[in-house]
């Protein structure tokens, strides 16, 4: 196999015009790119991302690009503006994620339409236009496609290039064979066959990789052998696979001593004071459940009178998706709600909820290494990366309240203190459990999970991906 291609909706690079008109690189954030800048020099690198701005659109039409500092190629897919709207906003994040996270009140949506077609059609379009860039890239690389956004991809690629190596990852969780079902026919049936176009499809736990299989079993034609995890299409084999992700310790860690975070570790120390630090991070983001974690601090200071005043609970939000009328209202009551508990349970010398809502890394970094506990509590979420990097950064042998619905759960739970999400008295309990824990018991967990973490490295899931990509059976 030669080189290394992956494509991603979001990339790890994206540029823009500074004030003098120069090309500048802006390097994403998020946990796959910065999983992957580690493991990616040396391997020859492709990164075909959608273009988000007009520097990506310039350089895929052709401008010189300045050195992005990311050990990868970088092709954009330019995409017309409505289009793009049509497949990001409604197709990927308000179905395919609304489903895959079972976020629907069902009693009043979804509800699909004629426009539901219509903004299909672009769902397909774009990703017919990503596997059509894929298919010029020259050499036999192994494909590694990423996520819901580009479900079809595997497909189209394979119509393209049949004997190319393709391997798709959900980062996300697989909705059950039920709740898929809320989807219009047409439409699962294409999402299955499009992962399907794939030699391997890899999912963050075991019960998502179920949850697929018992999916594709329903399909006329496929055949799913559901003890060896594999299933056969039009005379293919797929493996379904599961290889949970990690994060990369090295660079975390170097983070956390830059004097940006120093700075910021010592501004939210003075905060705190002499209380504890009850901590969430997260993107604002309806999945991760930000207000029954409201409701079940409300619920521990309420059966706690005596904690009243010496815990502050620190929520750093990070906006996303702000175009999606959902998360504009979700946003709102999220604000609402620490609001209310400020009013009904502070007093001059405390107020219990600290909100921030804004994009800040090196804050949330700093953090991390501050709290006595840290609330991770998602309805449901393909792993949680928050859950890893707090064990790796915290000082404090601070306890982890983790959701049982957290794919991270399968490795961390033992250490953690689990939670039924929706359960807002557990999650109090949890809460106090945590903040009470015996000094010994706090050092045993905290050692346990950072331990955990680190033997999980991002190079071992790319690795294993790579793997069983090369042990595939080609056609001829
Ligand atoms: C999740 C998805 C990613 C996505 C990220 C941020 O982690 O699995 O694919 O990139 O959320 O969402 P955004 O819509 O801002 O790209």
């Amino acid at each position: 196999m030669s080189g290394i291609v992956v494509a991603s909706n979001r990339g790890p690079v994206s540029f823009d015009r500074d004030e003098r008109g120069g090309l500048v690189a802006q390097r994403g954030a998020g946990g796959l790119v910065t999983a992957l800048a580690g493991v990616l020099p040396g391997r020859d690198a492709t990164w075909v991302a959608a273009a988000m701005t007009d520097g990506d659109r310039e350089v895929a039409a052709g401008a010189a690009v300045p050195d992005a500092g990311f050990p990868a190629e970088m092709r954009y897919v330019v995409v017309p503006p409505d289009r793009y709207d049509a497949y990001y906003n409604e197709v990927a994040n308000r179905t395919l994620w609304f489903a895959h996270h079972y976020l629907w009140d069902t009693v009043r949506s979804p509800v699909f339409d004629r426009a539901t077609e219509q903004a299909w059609e672009d769902y397909v379009a774009v990703n017919r236009a990503f596997a059509e860039e894929l298919a010029e890239i020259p050499g036999d690389p192994p494909f590694l496609v990423q996520d819901y956004h580009l479900s079809l991809v595997p497909r189209f690629l394979r119509e393209l290039r049949p004997g190319a190596r393709i391997a798709h990852f959900s980062h996300t969780p697989f909705a059950g064979s039920t709740y898929l079902r809320i989807l219009p026919a047409r439409i699962r049936d294409a999402l299955l066959r499009g992962l399907l176009g794939a030699d391997v499809l890899g999912f963050q736990t075991g019960t998502w990789a179920e949850n697929f299989l018992f999916s594709a079993r329903a399909m006329p034609g496929a055949r799913v052998d559901l003890a060896r995890s594999r299933v056969t299409l039009d005379g293919r084999e797929v493996l379904v696979r599961v290889y949970p992700i990690s994060v990369e310790a090295p660079h975390l860690r170097q983070l956390a001593q830059t004097p940006e975070v120093r700075k910021l570790r010592r501004e939210i120390a003075r905060i705190r004071g002499d209380r504890a630090l009850l901590l969430r991070v997260d993107r604002l983001e309806l999945t991760k459940n930000i207000v029954r974690g409201f409701l079940a601090y409300e619920s521990f200071l309420r059966a706690n009178p005596g904690w009243r005043g010496r815990v502050t609970f620190l929520a750093l939000l990070s906006p996303s998706r702000s175009e999606i009328p959902e998360y504009q209202a979700y946003t709102d009551e999220c604000l609402a709600e620490a609001e209310r508990i400020n009013r009904e349970y502070g007093d001059h010398g405390w107020t219990p909820v600290h909100v921030s809502v804004r994009e800040d890394y090196p804050e949330a970094v700093a953090a991390l290494g501050l709290y006595d506990v840290l609330l991770v509590n998602p309805v449901f979420d393909g792993m949680n990366l928050v859950a890893m990097e707090g064990p790796l950064l915290n000082r404090r042998h601070g306890a982890l309240v983790l959701s049982r619905n957290a794919g991270a759960f399968g490795r961390l739970g033992r250490y953690a203190l689990g939670v039924n999400p929706f359960d807002v008295a557990e999650t109090a309990d949890a809460i106090r459990e945590a903040l009470e824990m015996p000094p010994p018991e706090r050092t045993r967990r905290a050692r346990g999970l950072a331990r955990t973490v680190l033997a999980n490295t991002p190079a071992r899931w790319l690795g294993r991906q790579l793997d069983d990509l090369s042990r595939v059976k080609r056609p001829g």
